[in-house]
């Protein structure tokens, strides 16, 4: 798959832009501050339908101005298409023309693998980070699991007013018991995803990790572990129920989905605590690397690939690990210096003050 044309109007620090594009490499260079991230995320909005930089829709839209536009024209093995999306005090999407009534709608139109500087999070930060991780994979690949994260996002918020309710307006805790049931039942069913898909990077991570660690010497051992408060619906209602005193006094939901987390370890040793910063970052290579394998797995064509700060970020062996990893894919890179990847077809754009020139 690729994306034939990116078209930009007040987005970020850009007035106009139009770029027609190619199954390529497409090397985006300048100095910072330019506009080189601001394209990748206007690419990524389109396929995932939120920025990885912002929460805040407002921030995407060109200082001074009211309204910001984005089109991307994109090719499949099967079809053609083009997803707009206008953002002013509310995000409205289309897929060829038309008005879509969801986010979700659009997502997995166009699919893609974000490399950049913040992955070190999955390792580094928080739970809800790895969950991000977990969750925008599944989403590109099964539209049905954001309609169960959105549910069960709905209903643990209506558990948290209640507990509030229970606690502050003495209202009756039987009425907890509807809650309980719903969050059990979507609980689980988020556990069968993320299970399924922390299985598939079981199945790869280890390859994966022993090319980039080199020559298979086998002294490191990665291992992924998914972590959650319940296998079965009857498990994760359980926990709630051992948890509902708890829970009513403090006033929101401590156990279910929201909760789920994985480890990685190296050598039966957790990474974010006991790895270095070397192997905190062979393992984020090695985890996105997983995801771009299971994505082309399952939809069988290349996903488009976005690199962020490409030589800042990663070390010349990560780096020449991830190209070779690289087949067919469409890939857009930003670094500051003109760079060139070996053995693949190179198309250079250089940026300053958010305008592209191509070829020098
Ligand atoms: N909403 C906005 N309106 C105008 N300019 C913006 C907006 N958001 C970001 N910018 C500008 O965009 C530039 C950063 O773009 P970015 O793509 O991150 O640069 P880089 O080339 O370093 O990747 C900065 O100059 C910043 O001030
Ligand atoms: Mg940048």
């Amino acid at each position: 798959m690729y994306i034939k044309k990116v078209k930009l109007e007040n987005f970020r620090n850009y007035d106009n832009l139009e770029i027609e594009l190619k199954k390529d490499f497409n090397l985006i260079y300048g100095d910072n501050a330019q506009g080189k991230t601001n394209i990748l995320e206007s690419i990524y909005l389109c396929a995932i339908g939120r920025s990885f930089q912002t929460n805040k829709d407002s921030e995407l839209i060109k200082i001074g101005k009211d309204k910001a536009k984005i089109e991307v024209d994109y090719v499949r093995k099967d079809r053609e298409g083009k997803i707009n999306i206008e953002i002013s005090d509310k995000k409205i999407f289309f897929i060829n023309g038309i008005k879509q009534k969801k986010l979700s709608d659009i997502i997995g139109k166009i699919n893609i693998v974000l490399f950049y500087p913040d992955n070190i999070n999955i390792i580094k930060g928080s739970p809800a980070d790895r969950r991000k991780f977990l969750d925008i994979m599944i989403s590109q690949l099964k539209p049905n699991y954001i309609h169960i994260l959105n549910r069960y996002l709905k209903t643990l918020e209506q558990r948290n007013i209640y507990l509030k309710q229970i606690k502050f307006d003495n209202k009756s805790k039987d009425m907890l018991e509807i809650w309980d049931e719903r969050l059990a039942e979507l609980s689980y069913q988020i556990y069968i995803y993320r299970n399924e898909y922390i299985q598939k990077i079981k199945e790869k991570i280890k390859n994966i990790h022993n090319k980039i660690t080199n020559c298979g010497k086998q002294d490191e051992e990665i291992e992924i572990i998914y972590i959650s408060s319940g296998k079965t619906k009857e498990e994760y209602y359980k926990d709630l129920i051992k948890n509902r005193e708890n829970d009513i006094r403090r006033g929101f939901t401590s156990t279910g989905s929201h909760r789920d987390d994985f480890d990685i370890l190296i050598n039966n040793k957790k990474v974010n605590i006991y790895g270095s910063q070397g192997q905190a970052r062979t393992s984020v290579l090695s985890l996105k690397l997983a995801e771009l394998e299971i994505i082309y797995d399952e939809i069988d064509e290349e996903p488009i690939l976005l690199l962020d700060d490409f030589m800042s970020e990663l070390d010349e062996n990560r780096r020449n690990n991830l190209t070779k990893a690289i087949k067919n894919n469409q890939v857009f890179i930003t670094c500051t210096d003109k760079i060139i990847v070996e053995d693949k077809n190179n198309t250079i754009y250089h940026i300053e003050n958010a305008k592209l020139k191509k070829g020098n």
